[in-house]
């Protein structure tokens, strides 16, 4: 199970976290892991300089924004996920 916990404090909420929230959710279905992988909402990950702010299970805080949403679940989720099947 990957949990991603977004950050929907105030500055990452003015800086787009709806919209990453959404994007996720859209990408979690469209590969079809909606049993793998848990969407997580939480408040100020402390790291309000650099939103929005993103954490995969207990990793380090990642900034993440709507240009980059798909980027970031394809690199982070989706080939971490193909590594740990082969
Ligand atoms: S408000 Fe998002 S890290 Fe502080």
């Amino acid at each position: 199970m990957i949990t991603i916990t977004v950050c929907i404090g105030s500055s990452c909420h003015i800086q787009g976290s709806y919209t990453v929230v959404t994007e996720l959710e859209h990408l979690i279905s469209r590969n079809n892991l909606t049993d793998i992988v848990v969407l997580e909402a939480s408040f100020c990950l402390g790291n309000c300089t650099r939103p929005v702010s993103v954490k995969i299970n207990n990793g380090p805080v990642l900034a993440v924004c709507k240009d980059n949403v798909k980027e970031f679940f394809d690199e982070y989720i989706v080939k971490k996920l193909s590594k740990s099947i082969i």
